[in-house]
């Protein structure tokens, strides 16, 4: 069987691909937010998913206003970048996993959330950001990957709490997923950020880490936040921060923090990172099982019991026979 083992977050600010792009990594601004990874990388170099679904939101480069699904799940072979305005980024290609998305498909449309199916699309920084930073910039990206775009660009945005049961929902469709995968499931965007109007630059510490702490202990707190409050607290774009509640509610109630990151700004951004486990599937023990045990102990204490008595009976019957 499938299983989910894991769950990351991160932020996915453009100028982060900009700048690996332009080979600006080791200049002091970039260096701040890219020394904050390095463990990431190592923890997903060891972690080695087979399969990586990755929540993330279009910036009008797949879609448009033409076009808006709320959750759209990419069920195709290969995702090509996008071409953002520059050119796409030179990254490889996005590899999906069509057996298992229309496996994810069918099982939470049946659930009744009803997300749009998508045969052909292109994947734009929302996706590949956060791929380089949890992955580095391989010539091809390690394991395949399964898009959910989420729309968090046009109103309304799906609730947190929507979004906290998809989670829930994905973690039962790849829980019935037949091949014994590890997969690994990535919430991106966020964290306080606004990038137009009279707030733009608007950055929130204090609000991203208690969602940071929430995310970890709490998150069915954090599926109650209304639209209003991101946007107060956290800028217009920190609405992002709801894709990060499907990634949790794919997870176990209790989960281990391995790892956090958080630093400020990159691009006028707050960025934010988390890696959660779920604790490993239990194995078969060769001790007996516990229910066991104390018939066990008690059978044990008895045998001792009677060879005392045997051995004081003996004692006896010599001292018996030398009177
Ligand atoms: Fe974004």
């Amino acid at each position: 069987m499938a299983r989910i083992i894991a769950g990351v977050t991160s932020s996915h600010v453009p100028a982060i691909g900009a700048a690996i792009d332009l080979k600006k990594t080791e200049e002091p601004y970039w260096k701040r937010v890219f020394s904050g990874f390095e463990r990431s990388k190592e923890w997903m170099a060891k972690t080695k998913p087979d399969v990586v679904i990755a929540v993330y939101n279009d910036h009008a480069s797949a879609f448009s206003v033409e076009l808006i699904p709320t959750f759209a799940l990419g069920c195709a072979a290969e995702f090509p970048p996008a071409d953002e305005g520059w050119g796409p980024r030179p990254v490889p290609v996005v590899k999906g996993h069509p057996k298992l998305a229309s496996h994810i498909a069918q099982s939470v449309i049946l659930d009744e959330f009803d997300l749009t199916i998508v045969n052909k699309m292109e994947v734009d920084h929302g996706l590949t950001v956060p791929l380089n930073l949890m992955f580095g910039s391989p010539k091809e990206w390690p394991c395949p990957v399964i898009p959910l775009a989420v729309n968090v660009v046009v109103y309304p945005p799906p609730t947190g709490h929507r979004c906290f049961m998809l989670g829930r929902a994905i973690r039962k469709a790849v829980a019935s997923y037949p091949e014994d995968l590890r997969v690994v499931i990535m919430g991106t965007g966020g964290m306080s950020h606004q990038i137009s109007g009279p707030r733009a630059g608007l950055i929130n510490s204090k609000f991203d880490k208690a969602y940071l702490d929430g995310l970890t202990k709490d998150p069915r707190k954090l599926t109650r936040i209304p639209h209003m409050e991101y946007m107060r607290e956290a800028g217009a774009e920190g609405i992002e921060m709801v894709m990060w509640l499907i990634m949790r509610g794919a997870l176990d109630d209790k989960v281990k923090e391995v790892y956090r990151f958080y630093t400020v700004p990159a691009s006028n951004t707050a960025v934010g990172h988390i890696i959660l486990e779920n604790a490993p599937r239990a194995t078969k023990s060769k001790r007996p099982p516990r229910a066991m045990r104390p018939a066990a102990k008690g059978a044990a204490k008895g045998a001792a019991k009677a060879k005392r008595a045997a051995a004081h009976e003996a004692k006896q019957d010599l001292v018996r026979s030398k009177r």
